[in-house]
């Protein structure tokens, strides 16, 4: 049987309320595990929150309550977005359940028994903000620390190490053996490069008195579990409990995580437990907002709520797909975002379903015709959208979802070439039997081109997809292989007469 593709996306911090990049890697991570059940991939999607540590504590003194009541507050908004962006997951994690806990512990306790974790004194430089012990090397070169550490103090504590440098060697190996297994390949350097110093034991626990707010090392109540031991778990825990879904298929992170948690920790903490290492690690870019970084702060923010509210929950993963590399960095400005949104959604695929449902009606009692007389203009665009569909999966295959969907809107400006040329409205009007029969043709071939080019997007705009779909009289298969071809298959469909899908956006008041 083949293995299910469990996909995962990072936990976000609860600190703070979701914001565009939490919202962007629930979208691409959605994006992925849609078009892998359009495969017919068995798909597993996981994703969550992640809730002890420093930050959260001290965020919750702030607002002067316990950290429980105040996560117990955040959590859903989480959630809540995932469901507003119509996020298509299986499972949401957080990390304060006691299904987590169980499963950090037993973990912990593993390696606690097999000597992979030892207690030792640490003295040294901390910084709050990190939540990380600093070295030497850390330091700026006037002897300073660099500002994303904030206050660093020196402090001098027992705590528990991992053994981590152990299995260096071994990784370093893994990762030149397995080009997939960090996606884009050309990070994979990055991690080499790090690797390339040799690796301190990673200190797993945090003094009770520092920090209150985590899960209790089991073999030492004094401690609690370091904040990336606990969060990284979730992978795991989520599934511990579930027959062949781990290891993991795909981690979908953000580029600021990758090194080292996700790609030096985790793998070296799922080998020193004997379990099976993740496939790979997909590291996605960043959005900076009309070129700066985004700041709730200085009002150069994107509330994800607000903006579906605004425009549509498919407008937004549309932009969010169609204009970032996967993997590399991108700007969000409104501006953009409405070029794309008119030029793109409105004024070509939306007026092709327009045309389509308006033509069909008035010409052909909402009835889709069978095709008639096939001249060269069909013929054309049945070949390019073969060539279309024949590129469009592959680049998906590839993460490409901007290239993938930049060709499948090329199939709709096509289409609506297409009808340009014939001139249905004219044809229309002539009672020429062979005008009459090009009518006929060029109606179905419109309605089969819409049908085809439109389900391209379904992992992208699964809403309007399914409205599109719906209004041709067609109810889509739960897989591709059968949907792709063009075979006419809507002959004789009663076509819907409108069908909204994006509105000329208001002006925000
Ligand atoms: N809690 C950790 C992850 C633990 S995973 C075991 C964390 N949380 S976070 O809330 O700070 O970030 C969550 C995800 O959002 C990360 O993958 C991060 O890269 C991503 N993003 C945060 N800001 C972003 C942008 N501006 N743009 C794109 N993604 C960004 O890190």
């Amino acid at each position: 049987m083949k293995k299910t593709f469990y996909i995962t996306t990072a936990i976000d911090y609860v600190n703070g309320s979701p914001h565009l990049g939490h919202a962007y890697e629930k979208v691409l991570t959605d994006v992925i595990a849609r078009f892998r059940r359009m495969m017919g991939d068995n798909v597993y999607f996981l994703t969550g929150t992640d809730e002890h540590g420093q930050k959260i504590q001290q965020s919750a003194r702030a607002r002067d309550v316990d950290p429980k009541t105040f996560v117990d507050s955040v959590a859903p908004e989480f959630e809540e977005m995932c469901a507003r962006l119509e996020i298509s997951h299986d499972d949401f994690i957080r990390t304060t359940e006691s299904r987590h806990k169980d499963v950090v512990c037993r973990l912990l306790q593993q390696l606690f028994d097999k000597g992979e974790i030892y207690k030792a004194e640490y003295q040294g430089y901390y910084s709050t903000r990190q939540e990380q012990f600093l070295q030497e090397k850390d330091r700026n070169e006037d002897g300073t620390w660099p500002e994303i550490f904030g206050e660093v103090s020196e402090i001098t504590e027992s705590n528990y190490f991992f053994k981590l440098g152990a299995y260096q060697q071994w990784l370093i190996d893994h990762i030149k053996a397995n080009a997939d297994f960090i996606f884009p390949r050309y990070r994979a350097k990055q991690v080499l490069e790090f690797l390339s110093e040799p690796l301190n034991d990673l200190c797993i626990s945090r003094p009770r008195e520092r920090l209150e707010w985590g899960i209790p090392l089991p073999f030492d109540p004094d401690f609690v579990t370091y904040v990336w031991f606990d969060a990284l778990t979730n992978y795991y825990s989520a599934v511990a409990d579930k027959d062949g879904l781990w290891p993991a298929t795909f981690h979908v992170i953000g580029k600021d995580i990758l090194v080292p948690p996700h790609a030096v920790y985790w793998p070296i903490m799922l080998k020193a437990l004997e379990l099976p290492i993740p496939q790979s690690i997909l590291a996605h870019g960043w959005w900076s907002i009309n070129g700066a970084k985004m700041s709730k702060s200085t009002g150069n923010f994107v509330e994800p709520i607000e903006f579906v509210d605004q425009f549509g929950v498919d407008a937004l993963r549309y932009f969010l797909m169609r204009e970032m590399s996967v993997g590399q960095d991108s700007d969000f400005s409104m501006e953009q975002f409405l070029v794309r949104y008119n030029s793109e959604l409105a004024n070509n695929l939306g007026n092709l379903v327009n045309r389509t449902l308006n033509m069909t009606n008035r010409f052909a009692d909402a009835k889709i015709p069978a095709v008639d007389e096939v001249g060269e203009p069909e013929t054309a665009l049945q070949a390019t959208w073969e060539k279309t569909r024949d590129e469009v999966i592959p680049l998906f295959e590839q993460f490409q979802f901007n290239v993938g969907l930049e060709r499948a809107l090329q199939f709709i400006t096509a289409t609506n070439a297409y009808i340009e040329q014939r001139a249905p409205w004219k044809l229309g009007k002539s009672d020429d039997p062979a005008d009459q029969a090009l009518l006929r043709t060029s109606l179905a071939t419109m309605a089969e081109a819409l049908r085809l080019g439109s389900s391209l997007l379904l992992a992208v705009t699964p809403g309007s997809v399914g409205k599109i779909q719906g209004v041709l009289g067609h109810r889509m298969g739960e897989v591709w292989r059968d949907e792709l071809q063009w075979d006419h298959r809507l002959t004789g469909n009663t076509v819907e007469k409108t069908c909204i899908l994006f509105p000329r956006p208001e002006k925000k008041s």
